[in-house]
């Protein structure tokens, strides 16, 4: 799908962003784990979190959709069934790497399959650990999927550190770890993003700047209630929109405002972006709060390594910020974004490129000089199937002074079904 973007004059609107991907599949691949009834409200029709529930029925779980609410009655974690097919983790690379950790762990023999975009995803960082604590795991040569689990006497129990802040990895880990009769480590020096612990309630210990999270097979799993709140990644595109055009004000309610998540808060409060954050509450032990964002002029600014894990999806949108704020901002330490749903540093690097904005791309980063008194060029970007590409192509988009085309548009539904209403509903031109 081809879409043509107009250039906005301003965004202004109240909108609900949709649930959070992260802990949709997350609450999808738990509730196969407890035994019994786990009800869940506000489920998104994101195609990774429905990915994530078509994979968990092909392991015995009973699901019942009715509109955003979900029921899952899991078998529970020792009563998985063999799937009778191979598992498709469709575009989705929280699936693939979680399921392979519990896969591994039970001891279930599958194989695991995703699209071109998966396809090319590193796994070796997942294979190695799990080997290591005794599974046997097949994967193309240099370690891409298709994976094939074999079945596998108990796993042996690690101390593991991660080597990349990355929580697809920690969370595979752990849920291994879940199905040893010895107690599993994995230690972070940098956090990444915390939801299978809060969602799963492991023991978490700050040791200086290390964070140790135990697990084994004496953690009991429980089936949940769960309101899943709206995503951050999802609302960033609207911060940066609702910043960067003039006269805008858009209210954000219900969004999730985890600290290991909502980093783009701090980043474009730095850039000097106008936010307010009201009504924080929490909700399955994730805050949640009400967002209004309104424009600003915003300045340059620096993300170093520290500060990637906390902004790594946004990092896409945030560089359309720094493409709009004054002065040279840069991006350093991001290397994971080389191996997202895309390149996404080459991906931003051409659709910047296109829209008239000095850029230089580095292994790890960006310089980009940004332009605030100008509108844009138009451009005819490529989404590279990536989502979070797409969305970040609309937004540039709307600050150009002719139409643009974003090919493959259709990506955006991986996390973001409602994204083409919602711009519709706020642009006003
Ligand atoms: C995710 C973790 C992040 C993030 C991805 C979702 C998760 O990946 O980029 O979109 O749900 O755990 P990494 O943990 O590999 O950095």
């Amino acid at each position: 799908m081809n879409k043509s973007i107009l250039p906005a004059a301003k965004l202004q609107g109240h909108i609900s962003v949709p649930a959070d991907k992260s802990i949709a599949q997350r609450a999808a691949l738990f509730s196969l784990l407890a035994e019994g009834r786990s009800e869940i409200k506000n489920f998104p029709p994101a195609q990774d979190p429905q990915t994530a529930l078509q994979c968990i029925r092909l392991l015995g779980a009973e699901v019942i959709q009715e509109g955003s609410d979900v029921v899952i009655t899991g078998p529970g974690r020792w009563n998985m069934k063999v799937p009778g097919q191979e598992i498709d983790c469709g575009n989705s690379g929280t699936v693939m790497r979680l399921l392979s950790g519990i896969l591994a762990g039970a001891g279930i023999p599958a194989t695991l399959t995703g699209d071109e975009s998966l396809s090319s995803r590193p796994m070796m960082r997942i294979i190695e650990p799990l080997m290591q604590m005794g599974a046997e795991i097949t994967s193309s040569e240099g370690g891409y999927p298709p994976l094939r689990i074999e079945r596998n006497r108990e796993l042996a129990s690690v101390d593991f550190t991660l080597p990349v802040p990355s929580a697809q990895l920690k969370s595979c880990v752990l849920l291994a770890g879940l199905f040893g009769s010895n107690p599993t480590t994995v230690t972070e020096t940098l956090p990444s993003r915390n939801h299978t612990e809060t969602m799963l309630q492991l023991p978490v210990k700050q040791q200086g700047n290390k964070k140790i999270i135990t697990v084994s097979r004496d953690h009991a799993v429980r089936p949940m209630k769960l309101h899943i709140p709206g995503d951050f990644s999802s609302a960033a595109f609207w911060l940066v929109a609702g910043s960067v055009l003039n006269d805008s004000e858009i209210r954000l309610s219900g969004t999730g405002i985890n600290p290991t998540r909502s980093g783009a808060l701090k980043v474009l409060e730095r850039m000097g972006a106008d936010i307010s954050v009201t009504g924080e509450r929490t909700s399955a032990g994730e805050p949640v709060a009400d967002i209004v964002v309104r424009s600003a002029r915003l300045k340059a600014t620096s993300i170093q390594a520290e500060e990637v894990p906390d902004v790594i999806d946004e990092l896409p949108v945030l560089s359309v910020a720094m493409a709009c704020a004054d002065g040279v901002s840069h991006i350093r330490g991001a290397g994971e974004l080389r191996v997202k749903e895309s390149d996404r540093l080459a991906a931003m690097e051409k659709m910047l490129h296109q829209s008239g904005v000095q850029i230089r791309t580095y292994e790890d980063g960006l310089t980009i000089s940004g332009k605030p008194d100008a509108r844009l060029l138009p451009g005819r970007y490529l989404s590279f199937h990536d989502h979070r590409i797409a969305m970040a192509a609309a937004i540039l988009a709307l600050k150009a002074d002719g139409v643009s085309e974003i090919a493959d548009a259709e990506a955006a539904a991986v996390s973001y079904t409602e994204f083409w209403d919602h711009l519709d509903i706020l642009s006003y031109r």
